[in-house]
């Protein structure tokens, strides 16, 4: 049985304060959840706040992204040890915003993957088509070329290790969610590639949550579907009374 994970990316949302006002709410509100992995990703900023508050709660602490050195001259970066040393668990990485706003392709997130498996973090690993990809039928060859490229050289146990968020960037941010047969479709294809590419133990345990617009109202039909395990939230997921209101239904 995969466990259920259910991850809010607040990308570039809420200052220290902020953000720790929203976690002691979330705090409350999730207290008798168990059972279910829940995940919070502040800004870098508000980690080492956030960190302190999560102590010893059912909820778990995630980054946005990182770089893949440890450390040296690179201006701007976070490393996978600075994320350690605050009490961070998970780090999201490639989202499509990174990829179409940042830089980041295949290659990068790879070696992104490696360093965050290297100090122990567990990646959330984004890949999904874009609207042009999916009207001209390109969904799955866009998925194999990104797990292809994002999960090489990985071996059958480090990629255990590993989440997948298939993001359609479609249903980003637009209020446009995939429906859940549209989202299970592609669930199902990558949990076969998985297979193919590593092996079938490797394809039943490895958890793909689903994100895109998810919100209380549509997560539970998404996450009866057999192949769903979580989401990655962004909007729904900065106001604790709806963030804990998907988790809760996710429960279920
Ligand atoms: P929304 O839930 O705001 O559509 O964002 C999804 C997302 O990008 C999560 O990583």
């Amino acid at each position: 049985m995969r466990k259920i994970i259910i991850a809010g990316n607040w990308k570039l949302n809420k200052t220290s304060r902020e953000a720790m006002s929203l976690v002691e709410e979330l705090k409350r509100e999730v207290l008798d959840i168990d059972g279910i992995d829940i995940v919070v990703c502040p800004p870098f900023t508000a980690l080492d706040d956030v960190s302190e508050v999560v102590l010893d709660t059912n909820i778990a602490l995630g980054a946005q992204n990182l770089y893949w050195q440890d450390s040296g001259a690179m201006t701007g970066e976070v490393s996978a040890p600075m994320l350690k040393d605050l009490g961070v668990q998970y780090v999201i990485i490639g989202h499509s915003e990174r990829r179409q706003f940042f830089g980041d392709t295949n290659e990068t997130v790879n070696k992104r993957i490696r360093a965050a498996l290297t100090h122990a973090l567990t990646p959330i690993v984004c890949i999904g088509e874009n609207l042009p990809e999916r009207e001209a039928n390109k969904t799955f060859d866009v998925i194999r070329h990104q797990c292809e490229g994002s999960l090489a050289n990985l071996t059958a146990d480090e990629m255990k290790k590993i989440v997948l968020a298939y993001e359609p960037v479609w249903a980003i941010g637009t209020g446009k969610t995939a429906t859940p047969q549209q989202a299970q479709e592609v669930h199902a294809f990558i949990r076969q590639l998985l297979g193919k590419l590593f092996n079938a133990d490797v394809a039943q345990s490895v958890r793909i949550q689903y994100g895109g617009s998810v919100t209380p109202e549509n997560i539970a039909a998404l996450i009866a579907k057999p192949d769903i395990d979580g989401a990655l939230v962004g909007g729904a997921s900065l106001k604790a009374p709806s963030f804990a209101a998907i988790v809760k239904s996710a429960k279920k």
